[in-house]
C-alpha cells in the first residue's frame, strides 16, 4: 500500500553497519568493537535506557556528508516499502552540543530529501525537535536557528526523556514557535501520564500527538482527541522494544481504532527497534489479527494525518483509494 511515515527520528535510522563506517571515517571512538557488539547492546529496559545508546550512536555523525548518507539510506529503504511521503524528526541539540553546526546538519538532510524527491518521488517535511531533558532556554537558542531556515523546517516537536519533563516546561518556546509559523507537535503519553497529553493539547496547542498511548487511560481525554480529530502517531515495535508494551498482543492499537481515534503506524527509530514501517504493519497485524479494512484504514490515515497541502492530500488520498479499489 502507498503510505506516509509521520513519526521517524532520522538519527534512529542509523544502522550498525553505517555507525561503524562513520566512526572509522571520522575517527570517533565507540564503546563497541563490531557490528555484532552494537546489535547485542540493543536490549532496552526503558526509554532512557534506549536514549543513552541513541545519543552514543549519533556521535559518529559529524559532516554534511554523514547527514546526507544517513537520510538518503532511509529514503532508499522506504521507497522500496512504497512510502510516498515522510515527515521526519531531527534533533539538532544532539549535534550542536557536540560542536556540529546546525547548518551542517540541516544541509545534509535537505540535500538528501531533495534527491529523494528526484529519484523516488518521495515528498517530505522536516520537524525540528527540542530535547525535553534540556532547559527551555536552550530550546529558544535552537528555535533561533530554525527561524533563519523557515523554508526547510515545517514543524517543531518535543522528544527525549519524557518522565519529569512535562510539555508545560516548553510553554513559552512553543508560543514563540507558533508565532513564527511553525506547526506544533509533541511526543506525549509514551511513558508519561495522560496529563502530559492534555498539556500538549492545551498548552502547546499541538496538531498531532506522537505516541499518545497512555491517553487511553483517561476516557474523557480520549473522547476529546476523537472529537477534535487530533492524530496519534503510534509506533508498535518501539512500544515493544522500550517495554511500554512488551507483549504486542496486548497493544492498544485495535482499541484505538475502535474508539474512533485517527491513528497511524510508524517506526520511530527503525534501526534500534527492529523494523521499518512495513515491519511495524506486519508485526501489529499478526499480534492483533487486524483485518484488511483496519490495515487499509491505518495506511489511509497516514495521508489524512499528514501536513501535506490540501491539494497534495486530496491527490494522495485519491491515489490510495484507486490502489485499494484495484487491490
Ligand atoms: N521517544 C522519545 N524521544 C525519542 C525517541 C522516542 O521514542 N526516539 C528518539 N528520541
Ligand atoms: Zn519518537
Amino acid at each position: 500500500m502507498p503510505k506516509a511515515e509521520l513519526h521517524l527520528h532520522i538519527e534512529g535510522t542509523l544502522e550498525p553497519e553505517m555507525m561503524m563506517t562513520l566512526a572509522r571515517r571520522n575517527g570517533v571512538a565507540l564503546p563497541y568493537a563490531s557490528v555484532e557488539a552494537v546489535r547485542q547492546a540493543y536490549r532496552f529496559s526503558s526509554l532512557q535506557d534506549f536514549l543513552d545508546l541513541y545519543y552514543t550512536g549519533m556521535s559518529v555523525l559529524r559532516t554534511r556528508e554523514d547527514f546526507f548518507d544517513l537520510t538518503f539510506a532511509y529514503l532508499e529503504k522506504v521507497a522500496a516499502q512504497n512510502v510516498t511521503h515522510v515527515e521526519i524528526f531531527f534533533d539538532p541539540q544532539g549535534h550542536t552540543e557536540r560542536g556540529v553546526a546546525f547548518d551542517t546538519v540541516l544541509s545534509g538532510l535537505t540535500d538528501a530529501l531533495d534527491k529523494g524527491r528526484r529519484d523516488f518521488g518521495i515528498t517530505s517535511k522536516l520537524i525540528m525537535c527540542f530535547l525535553r531533558h534540556l532547559p527551555e532556554e536552550q530550546a529558544f537558542d535552537t528555535l533561533k536557528h530554525a527561524c533563519r531556515c523557515k523554508e526547510h523546517i515545517f514543524a517543531v516537536g518535543l522528544d527525549s526523556t519524557e518522565t519529569g519533563h512535562p510539555p508545560s516546561k516548553f510553554a513559552r518556546v512553543y508560543a514563540e514557535a507558533r508565532k513564527e509559523g511553525f506547526v506544533p507537535v509533541a511526543h506525549a503519553g509514551e511513558e508519561g501520564p495522560p496529563d502530559y497529553v492534555r498539556e500538549a493539547i492545551d498548552i502547546l496547542q499541538v496538531r498531532r500527538i506522537d505516541h499518545g498511548n497512555r491517553a487511553l487511560e483517561d476516557p474523557p481525554l480520549t473522547a476529546r482527541i476523537v472529537s477534535e480529530k487530533i492524530p496519534l502517531t503510534v509506533c508498535p515495535l518501539s512500544n515493544q522494544a522500550l517495554q511500554t508494551c512488551p507483549d504486542l498482543t496486548l497493544h492498544p492499537l485495535k482499541r484505538m481504532l475502535a474508539a474512533g481515534l485517527l491513528v497511524t503506524v510508524n517506526s520511530d527509530d527503525p534501526s534500534y527497534f527492529g523494523g521499518y514501517v512495513n515491519e511495524n504493519f506486519v508485526a501489529i497485524q499478526q499480534a492483533l489479527s487486524l483485518t484488511e479494512d483496519e490495515i487499509a484504514t491505518l495506511a489511509r490515515n497516514s495521508f489524512v494525518a499528514s501536513f501535506m497541502t490540501d491539494d497534495d492530500k486530496a491527490a494522495a488520498l485519491a491515489g490510495f483509494d484507486a490502489f485499494q479499489a484495484r487491490w
